[in-house]
């Protein structure tokens, strides 16, 4: 399996992981040949990457935080207890809780270290999909904190409520390509207020999870909202989630502005470790998270280019790479393995991409405006 960007499929691909739409509906299922109206389609969607089936990487496993299965049951669950709960018709979070079980299980199951995130979302809204990977990643780095399974669950539940207020914030504020004027940005700076106000009441012995939700946007200096809250006055469990949802939120592309790699967005989170965000959970993302996830294409600093296929433990930084390119572009007719956590003179130089010339490494880091980080 490959990662292929949506502006260079080609029909004859074939799918190699599955398109789930923000609703939990599957728009593709692995196996289907691409032809021109699904490429079309997977682009109206929104879509920006997509896993092809690939001969030469046959035997590569996405290692990813969760399951497609419980990925799939987590969005239906989301869509179905939300809008439930939004029309007053569900007073509990019982479908939800029980979700939480399962993710926690699933990840603390999995005997990985180290993950890819698996990206496949729909730009735009797709707020369902945002909450289960930053529940998932919150999940998994809570694991490697130290964290109860009592705590891991306080988390979970914060982790998939933290955004569900921007059902109140109008789409032409939350998808604005601009800056946003003065008072849409006081409305944008409600939504935790409304994610709590969607809990209150159906999770009132889940205080934790509330105040997850109510500080996922607090900074450790005190620029953060909805109150500028200080170091000690940001629950650890809130410096979790506000990791992962600026990490999964960089990652994609938004109205006004270019996504980050996941190189580039664990390099941001690096950047601001101790200023704006949480040290510790900052290392343990840098220990456990691979900035080339598998299925990625990426430019060795011998001017190879090569699909990362398999994580070392440990290590995240140095895969194992199979070399596809010479430093020349040619393809190569028999692809070879480089693990780079053996040979050290080799390293990964940037995240490539392929165009109609071939492939060129993704030089054109986006700007970082302040804009960016309010997802
Ligand atoms: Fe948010």
């Amino acid at each position: 399996m490959i990662k292929v960007r949506v502006q260079d499929l080609k029909p004859g691909m074939i799918i190699g992981y599955p398109l789930l739409r923000d609703d939990g509906v599957v728009l593709l299922r692995e196996g289907v040949t691409l032809t021109n109206r699904l490429i079309v389609r997977i682009k109206e969607a929104g879509f920006e990457y997509v896993y092809i089936h690939d001969r030469r990487f046959r035997d590569v496993d996405l290692e990813e935080t969760i399951s497609y299965d419980v990925r799939r049951q987590a969005l239906l669950t989301l869509n179905d207890s939300f809008f439930s709960i939004v029309k007053g018709k569900q007073t509990s979070l019982e479908p939800i809780r029980r979700l939480v079980d399962e993710i926690i299980d699933e990840v603390l199951s999995s005997k990985r270290s180290v993950v890819s995130l698996v990206q496949l979302r729909q730009h735009d809204d797709a707020v369902f999909s945002h909450s289960v990977n930053v529940s998932a990643l919150s999940v998994f780095l809570g694991r490697f904190l130290g964290l109860s399974r009592q705590q891991l669950r306080m988390l979970a539940l914060g982790s998939l409520m933290h955004d569900l207020g921007k059902v109140k914030v109008p789409l032409e504020i939350l998808n604005k390509p601009g800056k946003l004027l003065p008072g849409e940005w006081e409305v944008m700076r409600n939504h935790p207020l409304w994610s709590v106000e969607l809990m209150t009441g159906k999770a009132p012995e889940e205080v934790v999870s509330i105040m997850v939700a109510l500080q996922h946007h607090e900074r450790l200096d005190g620029s953060g909202y909805p109150y500028g809250l200080l170091e000690n006055d940001i629950h650890f469990l809130s410096r979790i989630c506000a990791c992962s949802d600026v990490y999964d939120a960089l990652t994609v592309d938004r109205p006004y502005r270019q996504r980050f790699s996941y190189a580039e967005a664990l390099e941001y989170l690096m950047g601001n470790a101790g200023k704006l965000f949480d040290l510790q959970v900052v290392t343990a993302m840098v220990r456990h998270i691979a900035p080339y996830p598998v299925g990625e294409t990426v430019r060795l600093t011998t001017g190879e280019i090569g699909v990362v296929v398999k994580l070392n433990e440990g290590l995240p930084i140095r895969p194992v790479v199979r070399v596809i390119r010479d430093q020349n572009g040619n393809a190569l007719e028999r692809p070879r393995d480089i693990d780079l956590l053996k040979e050290l003179t080799v390293a990964i130089l940037c995240q490539a991409e392929e165009d109609a010339e071939g492939f060129y490494p993704r030089n054109e880091v986006p700007p970082i405006t302040e804009r960016a980080f309010l997802d």
